[in-house]
């Protein structure tokens, strides 16, 4: 009998070989799944950009981001008897100049009119949201703030300034409201003069593979990845000088129309909230908060590829009605926001 050895051999040697791999494959997956470290975007896995300081004050490229020390708030709601909290599905915070009441009555009476949507809500499960206003304080502007935020019950009004550069704190402190007075699947933080497609909004949120994959731990908006070249001009609005950002590029981050946030990516977000040093574009900022969130398997939905289901290029103007897009900016006249609510309600 002669035996041929080298078939026993070859076989040992795949056996090993299968095994190498297979030991690869689980530590490979446990780096993955169990250091939490990762992000899906658009089904492309990255890793957070952990090694972003804040900016010089806090740290720098080398240095990792150092957690905040004081966590007490340095603002603080001036009306916080006369809100009423959310119990539903979806709520949206819009911020809001204290001034601007027209632009708020114009929001409550169209798109922020829930019950003007029953029969779509109702596709939904009967789905509820929300809309509230965060508004600063004015001397002049504040006793019919007042008044009007009893009547509606809508209102955050916070004691710092109308001072554009100071929404990081307002949006922060919206948050922390909404995380612990009311009960939501779904926060939006958005602004006065955006029109939202309800219906739209509804198919994105519960139809969208990607964000029912992610349901409740999802980054979802007009969501780009922009370097800072921009900001690095100098006569830009928002121009950020290096010491403030070193670092070449920001996270991913959804400009002021839309940011849509799981409950759990809010609630992770908390803890890194800086309110001595906050950078001080509130939406850039949002986007670095969602990256600092520990979040496991996050999903970040970005803008889809024909970008129109966030339309920001001044659409409004003529106020035309946009099928496909969730939300249409700038939209500040009464009579615009409810022609674009009357055709969202019939599509
Ligand atoms: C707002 O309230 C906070 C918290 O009480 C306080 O620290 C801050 O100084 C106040 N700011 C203004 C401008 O009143």
């Amino acid at each position: 009998m002669v035996y041929d050895f080298s078939v026993w051999k070859d076989m040992y040697r795949r056996r090993r070989r299968r095994k190498v791999l297979f030991a690869c494959l689980i530590l490979v997956s446990l780096l993955c799944f169990n250091m939490n470290l990762f992000i899906d975007v658009d089904n492309k896995i990255i890793s957070p950009l952990k090694n972003f300081g804040q900016n010089m004050l806090r740290g720098s490229k080398k240095h990792p981001f150092v957690m905040p020390e004081n966590h007490t708030p340095n603002i603080k709601l001036l009306n916080y008897d006369d809100i009423d909290p959310f119990h539903g599905d979806i709520m949206f915070l819009v911020t809001s100049h204290i001034r601007f009441q027209i632009r708020r009555d114009s929001i409550r009476s169209s798109w922020g009119d829930a019950s003007r949507f029953t029969k779509h809500r109702l596709k939904y499960n009967g789905v509820n949201y929300k809309v509230y206003f965060q508004t600063g304080y004015l001397d002049g502007a504040f006793q019919a703030a007042k008044l009007e935020s009893k009547i509606h019950r809508d209102m955050l009004i916070s004691n710092r300034t109308e001072d554009y550069w100071d929404l990081s704190r307002r949006v922060m402190l919206g948050f922390i409201w909404s995380l612990e007075h009311c009960s939501f699947e779904y926060l939006i933080k958005t602004d006065d003069d955006v029109f939202y497609n309800i219906p739209n909004l509804f198919q994105l949120i519960y139809e969208d593979p990607f964000i029912l994959a992610h349901k409740d731990r999802v980054f979802a908006g007009s969501i780009y990845q922009i370097t800072r070249r921009s900001s690095r001009d100098l006569f830009s609005k928002w121009y950020v000088p290096k010491e403030e950002w070193p670092a070449d590029e920001y996270p991913y981050f959804a400009t002021g129309m839309a940011n849509i946030l799981s409950r759990l990516v809010v609630e992770r977000m908390r803890p890194h909230f800086d309110w001595v040093n906050p950078f001080r574009l509130d939406d850039v900022y949002i986007g670095m908060l969602v990256n600092r969130a520990d979040v496991p398997r996050m999903g970040i939905r970005k803008i889809n590829a024909m970008n129109e289901e966030f339309y920001g290029k001044g659409s409004a103007k003529k106020c035309f009605y946009l099928q496909q897009s969730v939300t249409q900016h700038r939209v500040i006249k009464k009579w615009c926001m409810e022609r674009l609510t009357a055709q969202s309600l019939i599509s």
